[in-house]
């Protein structure tokens, strides 16, 4: 049974953090020199992250009573809710159990009287064996040739997990195969994507949980057409088993897939429980498990799962999820943060905030809710960031000086996919080490700043003593893993997951439904016929619309 929102802004505990925030200065200098515990004590470790929130703007108090919070918001049963299947989408009426994707082959879950592991692991396996087809060559195109090539086609959930994944495990991907990805109903994605490309050699994978999804059906027929052309250009061709041998799909609709032509033989389900922007983990994951590998895929699983069972079994107070969803509804709450910067110091992790901004903003973009009520509070900030350090050369500044609180989290390893060494002035440098200086630097300079008297001292002329001062005081939280594996990349995405369902659940929000993305949509096969041409649609557009649209007709050739 799910239980109605708890409203926070009600709670002791949000009364005890609002009088906190009154009289709160923080001192991220003085904190650190009269409590040389500190760093230790607010550090923490789940799998193989370690996670330091000294630099964040926490203290034993604000700990205490964020943890007061989520008792009396019922974080916990809402966790094992969720854990257990019951239905907490209350919007969609299902359950919500992406962490099923990632159970052992041992483990048992029973939902509405079936057990749901057995039928993962079917998929599982089915989904690995072609992998292994495809990347050993035994799977051939319509000509006999292995593939080269495999474009997945999705969007949102069903294209950023992947290529985020994809581009994150470069260093294990198979020598011999590419992926590309077309998500964007944007004709140059396809157009660019599929330039250069050798039919006979190239495999689609049609990930769609609905199979309706408009950008994906029409690229996916897109795909179909050009395949089909340029194989008959070569020659004669059956046309449905070069459909059968180039295509396959992965959706929860399986009539769907076979209505487009797909054998369902060669379609890896799953299931309505899975959210489209947690699913990278389930059959939505097989151009990744053709790049990397079945064996790489389940350590991938094992990563998320390590996280799972730390958000599951680990008491709160030492929990790095739920503690890092709390410390988040500080910053947006009571301190009035807008946004997040997620900054990985990992060119692989490059697609890593994309990935997450789906997650985050889909997630937790809610103004009401699970039983309808409006919000009382701000809800999902919005997240951002880029590569470090890239971004200390474009937008660091603001976070450095500007007017606004950004907490950020930095993310770095110990280990390079890439060991290069500078030789300079006769000397090997160790780049890794270069990039881990700028890592360590930006926090520091974060947390501490820099005063006038430290800016005087260095004979600064006076008029620009001010702009040459850091406040400091501005949070950051420093993630370190030993290497990017794929097990530590399922560690980091899980770690997100269960960060933004603290939040949700916080807020009282249904963070599995996305409704704010209907209306656009519903819009746009209404204002289609205008754009082609018709009159009387056009008609019916506000003003603006109407001279937008004639603006593209004149200047369309
Ligand atoms: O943007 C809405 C959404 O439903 C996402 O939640 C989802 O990941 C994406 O569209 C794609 O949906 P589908 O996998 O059904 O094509």
């Amino acid at each position: 049974m799910t239980r109605g929102p708890v409203d926070a802004t009600t709670t002791d505990a949000w009364k005890a953090l609002t009088e906190l925030r009154a009289g709160f200065e923080p001192d991220l200098r003085s904190w650190f020199a009269d409590d040389p515990g500190r760093a230790s004590r607010f550090t923490f470790e789940a799998a193989d992250l370690h996670v330091d929130l000294s630099k964040d703007l926490i203290t034993d108090d604000l700990l205490a009573g964020l943890l007061a919070l989520a008792e009396q918001v019922g974080l916990e049963a809402r966790r094992d809710a969720m854990l257990a299947g019951e239905r907490i989408n209350v919007t969609e009426d299902r359950a919500v159990l992406h962490t099923a994707l990632r159970l052992p082959a041992d483990a048992s879950l029973v939902v509405d009287g079936t057990d749901v592991v057995p039928a993962v692991h079917e998929t599982l396996a089915k989904m690995y064996a072609f992998a292994d087809r495809v990347r050993s060559g035994e799977w051939t195109g319509v000509t006999g040739e292995r593939i080269r090539t495999v474009v997945n086609i999705g969007i949102g959930g069903s294209d950023l997990g992947p290529v985020m994944a994809y581009e994150a495990l470069e260093p294990f991907r198979h020598p011999e195969i590419e992926c590309r990805f077309i998500s964007n109903i944007d004709p140059t994605d396809a157009g660019q994507k599929l330039k250069g490309l050798d039919p006979a050699t190239t495999l689609f994978v049609v990930s769609s949980k609905t199979f309706s999804t408009l950008e994906t059906l029409t690229n996916a027929r897109l795909a179909r057409a050009w395949l089909l052309d340029a194989l008959a250009e070569n020659g004669d061709v059956d046309r449905a088993d070069a459909v059968r041998k180039h295509f396959v799909a992965v959706s929860t609709a399986l009539d769907k897939v076979a209505d487009f032509g797909i054998d369902p033989e060669n379609a890896f389900g799953f299931w309505d429980w899975v959210g489209g922007r947690y699913s990278v983990d389930s059959a939505i994951g097989t151009s990744l498990a053709i790049a990397i590998g079945p064996e790489r895929f389940g350590e991938f699983l094992g990563g998320f799962h390590a996280i799972d069972k730390h958000f599951a079994e680990t008491p709160l107070a030492q929990n790095v999820p739920a503690l890092m969803g709390l410390l988040n509804v500080w910053y947006v709450n009571f301190l009035d943060a807008q946004t997040h910067a997620v900054l990985p110091y990992s060119q692989l992790l490059h697609r890593f905030p994309a990935y997450l901004q789906q997650l985050t903003m889909e997630s937790n973009g809610k103004s009401v809710r699970w039983d309808g009520t409006a919000v009382t509070t701000d809800t999902g900030e919005v997240f951002w960031g880029e590569p470090g350090t890239n971004g200390q050369h474009a937008f660091y500044q603001l976070i450095h000086q500007g007017t606004r609180v950004i907490p950020a989290d930095f993310i770095a390893f110990a280990n390079p996919a890439y060991p290069l060494a500078d030789n300079h002035d006769g000397q090997d440098v160790d780049v890794h080490e270069l990039f881990l200086a700028n890592f360590f630097a930006q926090t520091q300079a974060l947390a501490f700043g820099k005063t006038d008297e430290q800016v005087r001292a260095e004979d600064t002329p006076e008029h620009i003593v001010n702009a040459r001062v850091f406040s400091g005081n501005r949070p950051t939280t420093s993630i370190m893993a030993p290497a990017l594996t794929p097990g530590v990349l399922g560690q980091l995405v899980a770690l997100y997951e269960h960060i933004t369902f603290t939040q949700g659940v916080v807020w009282g929000i249904d963070s599995f439904d996305q409704w704010g993305v209907e209306l656009g949509k519903q819009l746009a096969q209404q204002i289609s016929p205008a754009v082609s041409g018709d009159a009387s649609t056009a008609r019916q557009q506000d003003t603006s619309t109407q001279s937008l649209i004639a603006y593209y007709r004149e200047k369309r050739q």
